[in-house]
C-alpha cells in the first residue's frame, strides 16, 4: 500500500510541538491512543466508513464551475471520538490542502481506495468532542476509486446521486449510513445556475456574479443520502397536506421528458400523503424531487429531495418511481439500514410500495402482482439464487431483491394476516425512526406485532437459494390472472446494475 504524505515531515514535526493552549484545555492527550479503523466494519464493503469517531454534523461550503468541472471546498465535520484516537480515516477523493482538527493543524495523507488519513497534532480522548476542518478542491471527474466515478457532469452543470457510494467526489465524510448526520450544504455557482441540495432552502444570495445556496437537512441523514445537483433548474413549490414545504427542480433542458418528469414529480405532496396513510407521518420537514438533465438511468432516494433520471419519464408519467422512492423516506432514509446487506428492508419494501399504488389505481392488486412474480420466474431462473436477505455485494441491487423482495413481503402478509401487517408496515417507521435497523430486527419486530413464530417463514422467503412452495393463499388468487404486470419499468436501471463495474474490495 502506497501511502502519500502530503505535509512535509519537517513541517510536521514543527507543528506536534505547538500545542495551542485551546487543545490543552480540552485535557490531557491520552497516552494509548490507537488509529481508528479504516473501515466501519461492512462486510459487504469492508473499506467504506471509518472506526474511532461518529460524526453529528457537516457544514460544507462549496465553490463549483460547471465550465471546468471545478470544486473547491470547505468541509468542518463535527464529531466525538468512540475510542481514544491516535489517528483516523476520512473516506474521500479530492485534493486536500489543509486539515485542521479541534484548531491545530493535523497532518494527512491518502491511502488505499479512498481513504484520507488525519493525524491530529494531539491524540483525542474517548467520548471528547473533534472539530475537523478539511480545506479542499479538484475535479471531481477526473477521480476514480475502484476504476468508477459516480460523479456524473451535465451539460451545465453536475449531479452527485448514488448508492451506495457518492460523497468521495464532494465531501469528506464517515462513509456508511450506521453514521448519519445533519448537514448545511452551501453552493456558490454562477448568476442564472442553481445548486440543489437536501431539506430547506434557508437562504439565496447574489453577489458578484454568483449566486449561493444554503441548503440545510435538520435530520439523521445517511452519507449516500446527501446529494448536489448544478445546472439551471425550472423551481416549483407546493405543500404537503400536513403542511411539508416542497420544492422541486426540472432541468430546463430535459427535451421531450420535461412534460412527462413534471406530470410526475408535481404529483409528490399526493403521493407523501397517500404513503403516510400506510406508514405513519412524513418523517422529515421538506420534501421535493428534481430532474436534472443526466444520461443515467436511475433514480435515487436521496433524502428529503430524491433524484430522478429523465429515462424514468420517457414513456410518459411515471408515478410508480415516484411511489418507490418517497416510500424510501420511511424505509431506507428514515430507518436506515445496519449493513448494505440489510439492503431487502430498503429495496423490498420501496417495491411493495409501488404494488400498493398499483392496487389503489386499479392496475392490479398485490396479491396478483406478487403471482405474477412467482409465475414468471421457474424454478431454474437464477433469480431464486439470490437471497433477498443477504444477496451478496455483486446482487446488492437484483431483481431478486425488488421483486421477489416485494413477493416475501406479500406472503408475509398472508402469513400474518391484514391487522398485524398493517400495523407492522406503520409501526416499523417509528419503532426506529431516524435510526438504523437489520433484517434481524425487523423479523424480532414481525414475531413481536404478529404474535407468531417466523423464522422458518423468514427463512424461505428471503434467505432460500430455490424457488419457494406456493403459499395457499397465493394459489387460490391465482385463479383469475390479469394481464397486469410489475409497474416498475425497470429496464433502464437492470441494464444499469448489471453492467455496472463489479467492485474490488
Ligand atoms: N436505490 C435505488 C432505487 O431503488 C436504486 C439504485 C441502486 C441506484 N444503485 C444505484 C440509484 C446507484 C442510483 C445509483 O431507487
Ligand atoms: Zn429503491
Amino acid at each position: 500500500m502506497h501511502r502519500r504524505l502530503i505535509v512535509p515531515s519537517v513541517l510536521a514535526a514543527s507543528l506536534m510541538l505547538a500545542i495551542p493552549a485551546s487543545a490543552a484545555a480540552r485535557g490531557s492527550a491520552p497516552s494509548d491512543a490507537t488509529p481508528g479503523a479504516p473501515g466501519i466494519g461492512d462486510p459487504y464493503y469492508p473499506a467504506y466508513g471509518n472506526g474511532g469517531y461518529d460524526v453529528s454534523h457537516y457544514d460544507l461550503k462549496l465553490k463549483y464551475e460547471p465550465s471546468t468541472d471545478r470544486l473547491d471546498g470547505t468541509a468542518t465535520i463535527l464529531a466525538t471520538a468512540t475510542q481514544d484516537l491516535s489517528r483516523f480515516d476520512l473516506d474521500f477523493l479530492l485534493d486536500v490542502s489543509e486539515v485542521r482538527v479541534n484548531g491545530a493543524k493535523a497532518t494527512f495523507a491518502t491511502s488505499g481506495q479512498h481513504e484520507l488519513e488525519v493525524t491530529p497534532a494531539r491524540s483525542l480522548a474517548k467520548g471528547s468532542s473533534v472539530t475537523v476542518v478539511v480545506r479542499y478542491s479538484g475535479v471531481p471527474s477526473t477521480k476514480s476509486a475502484y476504476g468508477f466515478s459516480t460523479w456524473h457532469r451535465t451539460p451545465d452543470g453536475a449531479v452527485a446521486a448514488d448508492e451506495p457510494e457518492s460523497a468521495w467526489w464532494w465531501f469528506p465524510s464517515n462513509d456508511h449510513p450506521l453514521d448519519k448526520a445533519t448537514f448545511d450544504v452551501s453552493v456558490s455557482v454562477p448568476d442564472g445556475t442553481q445548486a440543489i441540495s437536501n431539506g430547506v432552502l434557508q437562504s439565496q444570495r447574489s453577489k458578484l456574479g454568483r449566486t449561493t445556496f444554503n441548503w440545510r437537512s435538520n435530520k439523521p441523514q445517511a452519507t449516500y443520502l446527501t446529494t448536489l445537483a448544478v445546472g439551471k433548474f425550472d423551481i416549483t413549490t407546493d405543500t404537503t397536506a400536513a403542511g411539508v414545504p416542497i420544492v422541486n427542480a426540472y432541468s430546463k433542458d430535459l427535451g421531450d421528458n420535461y412534460g412527462a418528469a413534471r406530470a410526475s414529480v408535481e404529483r409528490t405532496g399526493e403521493v407523501a400523503d397517500w404513503l403516510s396513510g400506510y406508514f405513519g407521518p412524513y418523517p422529515f420537514s421538506a420534501l421535493g424531487g428534481y430532474v436534472p438533465n443526466t444520461t443515467t438511468g436511475y433514480a435515487l432516494e436521496t433524502q428529503t429531495r430524491p433524484f430522478y433520471s429523465p429515462k424514468q419519464f420517457a414513456n410518459g408519467a411515471n408515478t410508480s418511481v415516484i411511489v418507490h422512492e418517497l416510500a424510501h423516506q420511511w424505509y431506507g432514509d428514515s430507518v436506515s439500514l445496519k449493513g448494505w446487506k440489510d439492503i431487502w428492508i430498503n429495496e423490498g419494501f420501496a417495491s411493495y410500495a409501488e404494488w400498493l399504488w398499483s392496487e389503489s389505481e386499479g392496475q392490479g392488486t398485490t396479491q396478483q402482482l406478487a403471482d405474477y412474480v412467482y409465475d414468471s420466474h421457474p424454478a431454474d431462473d437464477a433469480f431464486w439464487t439470490v437471497k433477498p436477505g443477504d444477496p451478496g455485494a455483486d446482487n446488492q441491487f437484483d431483481a431478486a431483491v425488488y421483486d421477489r423482495g416485494a413477493l416475501a413481503i406479500q406472503a408475509l402478509r398472508n402469513k400474518i394476516g391484514d391487522t398485524a401487517f398493517f400495523r407492522i408496515l406503520k409501526g416499523w417507521p417509528t419503532e426506529h425512526a431516524y435510526g438504523n435497523a437489520s433484517v434481524a430486527d425487523f423479523e424480532k419486530y414481525a414475531e413481536r406485532i404478529s404474535g407468531k413464530p417466523l423464522a422458518e417463514f423468514f427463512d424461505t422467503w428471503l434467505f432460500t437459494t430455490a424457488k419457494p412452495a406456493a403459499p395457499a393463499a397465493a394459489a387460490k388468487a391465482r385463479i383469475a390472472r390479469p394481464d397486469a404486470k410489475p409497474v416498475r419499468p425497470r429496464s433502464w436501471e437492470q441494464i444499469e446494475r448489471t453492467h455496472r463495474t463489479v467492485h474490488a474490495h
